[in-house]
């Protein structure tokens, strides 16, 4: 069991994926979890005030991860759930202490054999405190902004970086600062500052410390 913690866009997604595919374990985005409770409650016209209707729209979600697709019932919801819209509403979601128990069983239902890699924000701190390797991904908010900016160049024209910057910033500061789960490395997870890495040395990091700890 591998638990991969950070903010948003210090790779751990990218690098999740990696290391289970390497290890041949399952995966969790548990961040999409929170996007698809807001997805629903956005579709439904729900507000955050709106706890008990979302508890119960939590209730009756199904959700598929299937390869790199997401899916809402039979419908693909892999692209929609990545809005900066959904990830706002997202992390107003993820403030509610309700909805974080309500998913902690489906969190952990993802851990099967051979075993799970599971990203997020609480993943070494709550849903998987006994996790075998707890690693810690982060990177300064002016190196996310700048590699956020370079994605989102490639597919629209009207990108500004000081917006990003700011609005990483605002996301990390509500992540931090709310008092349920907030992001945090556990006591015993190992940190990795990814600004002047690459993915790939970034993963080769991760890996050392996984080999390092089957020893
Ligand atoms: O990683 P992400 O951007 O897809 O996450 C969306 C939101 O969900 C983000 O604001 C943080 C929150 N989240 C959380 O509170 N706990 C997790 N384990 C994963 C995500």
């Amino acid at each position: 069991m591998v638990t991969i913690d950070g903010p948003a866009g210090s790779g751990k997604g990218t690098i999740s994926k990696l290391v289970s595919h390497t290890l041949d374990f399952h995966y969790l985005d548990s961040g999409a979890i929170y996007r698809i409770i807001a997805f629903e409650a956005k579709t439904k016209n729900l507000f955050i005030n709106q706890i008990t209707q979302i508890l119960k729209l939590v209730d009756g979600l199904n959700i598929q991860f299937s390869d790199e697709k997401i899916f809402l019932g039979s419908k693909e919801i892999t692209d929609l759930i990545r809005s900066e819209l959904i990830g706002k509403f997202a992390s107003e979601i993820a403030k509610n202490k309700l909805i974080r128990e309500r998913i902690l069983g489906l969190q952990k239902s993802f851990f099967k054999s051979p075993g799970l890699v599971a990203d997020g924000r609480d993943m070494g701190t709550v849903v998987f405190p006994d996790a075998r390797v707890k690693i810690f991904l982060t990177a300064s908010i002016e190196e996310r902004a700048n590699r956020r900016y370079k994605q989102l160049i490639l597919k629209e024209n009207n990108v500004n970086l000081s917006d990003l910057f700011e609005r990483i910033k605002l996301r990390d500061e509500s992540d931090t600062n709310r008092k349920i789960s907030p992001l945090k490395a556990a006591k015993d997870a190992y940190l990795i500052k990814t600004d002047n890495l690459s993915i790939n040395q970034s993963f080769e990091k991760v890996m050392e410390i996984i080999r390092s700890k089957e020893e």
